[in-house]
């Protein structure tokens, strides 16, 4: 994020704290709750957003070094990405081509050859076939026609991108329509791995995605956690199409008021949050970031799966070694025992069927744009903006 944007922003927030006003969608929206619970809607979204759109596996630092790798299977592909002796990253279906079963059952690691575990048909890291035991009972053939069925893959601004469809093509462009800019100067890409963790729970992958998308409930709900350190009812909002970036607006902004402003650097007042469609979200603190990636469960529509990496700044790592140890506790805090633990309890009323809508208030326009975005990509009507709350 260059310089005059952060600035930018510190002067919004501070503006907003002064004047008691907050992010503004310019009116409500009234959101069925069938949207939370709809099998049919679950299932136009599975092929949508998830098996027809490109998926982010990981970041840079998943793959620190020539012939490492990691695994995955979120959207019911088994994927395996690589990065080759030259650098280069690669994803595969991570199934062997003799009678198909996972070749890599380790989540991540480094290795310049793959052995499946079955008879010992042999892998390297650009997914070639480089041995069969036994190679005469199989005849004659082209060994470089059996090598990993090998998905597109992109690595950009520090991000691997897979596409699930082996014939598929990646839009660089298009994903990160809005954010180059920011992103370019983040530098991600060189980002250590510090660790993961994932919220396995009863609430629609939507309904997770929610809880990043305003500030209305830092007093309330993160009273005794997140309101410490962070103001409540102020948002700096933007958004680009389908993605958006919000930023918080931490306490010690206070601090920068008399300030010269080429002083000003966002983390002193400010945590970005960054959504990019269709489901990461990427929280920015100081030199680190939390990237949570939600997949539904494709049969029921009730439960879904939150991915949760970890990364940092290599110097943040070397100044601090124990800093890595720690990596989830405050977020899990937070947003695993307050914001989706409260979030059941919407899945679990919706359910019911007894509640038509909820609503998204003027101050919540990031709930307004990730449903409008979810329901024009699948062809549904966009949930129409009212003055006030219809009865
Ligand atoms: S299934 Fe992999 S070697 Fe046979
Ligand atoms: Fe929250």
């Amino acid at each position: 994020m260059r310089q005059e944007v952060q600035i930018e922003i510190l002067r919004e927030l501070m503006g907003q704290l002064d004047a008691g006003v907050n992010a503004d969608a310019g009116g409500i929206r009234m959101c069925p709750t069938d949207t939370y619970t709809s099998q049919d809607l679950l299932n136009k979204e599975w092929g949508t957003f998830f098996l027809g759109h490109p998926q982010v596996i990981g970041l840079s630092g998943d793959l620190p070094e020539p012939n490492s790798f990691i695994t995955c299977d979120d959207v019911g592909v088994p994927v395996l990405g690589t990065r080759d002796a030259s650098g280069k990253f690669r994803a595969f279906l991570n199934s062997c081509r003799h009678r198909g079963s996972m070749v890599v059952h380790e989540r991540r690691g480094t290795s310049s050859k793959f052995s499946c575990m079955f008879h010992g048909w042999t892998y390297d890291s650009t997914g070639s076939l480089v041995g069969i035991p036994m190679r005469e009972h199989f005849g004659e053939f082209d060994s470089t026609c059996r090598g990993l069925i090998e998905l597109p893959a992109m690595e950009k601004h520090g991000f691997l991108w897979v596409s699930m469809d082996p014939e598929g093509t990646i839009d660089a462009d298009g994903l990160f329509e809005g954010l180059d800019d920011d992103l370019t100067h983040w530098r991600w890409d060189q980002y250590t791995f510090i660790g993961e963790q994932s919220f396995d729970m009863r609430l629609n992958w939507k309904l997770a995605t929610d809880t990043f998308g305003e500030t209305y409930h830092f007093k309330r709900l993160h009273r005794n956690t997140l309101a410490n350190s962070f103001h409540g009812d102020v948002l700096s909002y933007r958004s680009y199409e389908r993605n958006h970036r919000m930023v918080l607006c931490l306490k010690s902004i206070d601090q920068l008021r008399g300030q010269p402003e080429s002083n000003w650097h966002i983390h002193h007042g400010g945590f970005p949050v960054y959504f990019l469609y269709p489901n990461v979200v990427i929280n920015v603190s100081n030199r680190r970031i939390i990237v949570v990636r939600v997949y539904p469960d494709p049969k029921d529509p009730g439960r879904s799966i939150s991915r949760v990496g970890y990364y940092a700044d290599p110097e943040v790592i070397a100044d601090n070694p124990a800093a890595s140890e720690s990596f989830g506790d405050g977020f899990s805090a937070v947003v695993e025992k307050e914001d989706y633990a409260l979030a059941v309890t919407t899945q679990r009323a919706a359910e019911s069927g007894l509640q038509d809508y909820v609503i998204f208030g003027r101050n919540e326009p990031p709930l307004h744009h990730y449903h409008n975005t979810f329901r024009k990509a699948l062809g549904m009507e966009e949930l129409p903006l009212y003055t006030d709350a219809p009865t």
